[in-house]
């Protein structure tokens, strides 16, 4: 390969200097409880939507002590719309794990910030670069396709060795002068050029610093990389929203398991049929739904599976509690807990 290393990270780490992004709130610190918590955030929502719930975390809970010791209704009640909520779970276990196993403090090294909870590998080495200068890199799915891209990587990702040699590929482009200044940029250099410039459908290539390197650019059609076989099966499902309310206009809402989608958090009962739900009314008793009302069915999109959301509206009249575990909760109170955005929406429509 004529490609010189050197050539990449100080290109990148130039550019990152003069366009990429500088002033993002959780680039002006070396805190790596900050650091920590924007990767998380920034992991499937984009910088725009991550930047107010951002700073409503860190007033509510300044430090990994004040996460740990929330009650996790109160972390999952502010991640709430944010989406992934596996996520805002792992955060609050990461946070305990760091205060019960090292001291409060973040361990300095990607490779013992990879053992946490939530923490992959990636993460693992953007925390590092950023808040300790470690000359480790990262490899999420941006960086991925840029390196792919300049390296004319085609071998195909889906396959685990494949992405190993392509580790030790980033880890080799790694700046190799002035490591405690460029790993930090170069770190957000690779990010911010995979979210300007090497983007997934046309790259803007006459902008980007790598162009005269970059292989893909050479062979003319940088969109085919990166290459990766395995396609995600997608799902579709339809889900029966019961919405029962009572004279008080309280909704019945019960915790999701602990496992599976919006695990953990507060939702009116879900069936998979139509005739589940009406089994489920009928065993409340025969005049326990006063009115019935079927609301306008709505898609929710997940990373697997696309959801078809059909409400029904149902006004309570019996005397019995409608299931165990769950209970009526006024408007007010739905406020301050964790519910999976569609179905705050839905109840917020009512
Ligand atoms: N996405 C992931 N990490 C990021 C960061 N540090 N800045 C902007 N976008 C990001
Ligand atoms: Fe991506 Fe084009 Fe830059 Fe290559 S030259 S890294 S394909 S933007």
């Amino acid at each position: 390969m004529i490609l010189s290393e050197t050539d990449v990270a100080t290109r990148v780490v130039r550019w990152q200097a003069s366009h990429g992004r500088n002033h993002l709130p959780w680039q002006q610190t070396r805190d790596p409880y900050r650091v920590w918590l924007s990767e998380i955030m920034l992991q499937q929502t984009q910088v725009s939507t991550v930047l107010g719930y951002y700073a409503r975390f860190l007033e509510r809970f300044p430090d990994v002590r004040a996460l740990a010791a929330a009650p996790q209704d109160d972390v999952m009640a502010l991640w709430s719309g944010l989406g992934y909520y596996s996520r805002a779970r792992n955060l609050h276990h990461c946070a305990q794990t760091v205060v019960s196993e090292h001291g409060g403090i973040f361990p300095r090294s990607a490779q013992v910030l990879a053992t946490l909870p939530g923490i992959g590998r990636s993460t693992a080495g953007a925390i590092a670069a950023f808040c300790f200068a470690e000359r480790t890199p990262i490899l999420d799915a941006n960086v991925r396709r840029v390196l792919t891209r300049v390296l004319g990587f085609d071998a195909d990702l889906a396959l685990a060795k494949n992405e190993r040699t392509l580790w030790a590929h980033a880890q080799a482009l790694l700046p190799s002068v002035n490591i405690e200044a460029a790993m930090p940029r170069y770190t957000q250099g690779l990010m911010d050029l995979g979210a300007s410039l090497c983007m997934p459908r046309n790259p803007a290539c006459p902008q980007c610093p790598l162009q005269t390197l970059c292989v893909a650019h050479r062979e003319g059609e940088p969109e085919k990389y990166p290459v990766r076989t395995r396609k995600l099966k997608r799902r579709s499902e339809a889900w029966w929203l019961l919405v029962l309310q009572d004279a008080a206009g309280r909704v019945w809402l019960a915790r999701r398991p602990a496992a599976g989608i919006w695990a953990g958090l507060y939702c009116v009962p879900v069936f998979p049929l139509r005739s589940d739900l009406s089994a489920f009314l009928d065993h409340l008793g025969p005049d326990s739904a006063q009115s019935i009302q079927e609301g306008a069915p709505f898609l929710h999109v997940l990373t697997h599976r696309d959801l078809h959301l059909h409400p029904v509206i149902v006004r309570y009249g019996g005397d019995a509690t409608p299931g165990d575990g769950g209970g009526w909760f006024t408007a007010e109170q739905i406020g301050a807990l964790g519910l999976p955005a569609p179905v705050r929406k839905l109840l917020a429509g009512l």
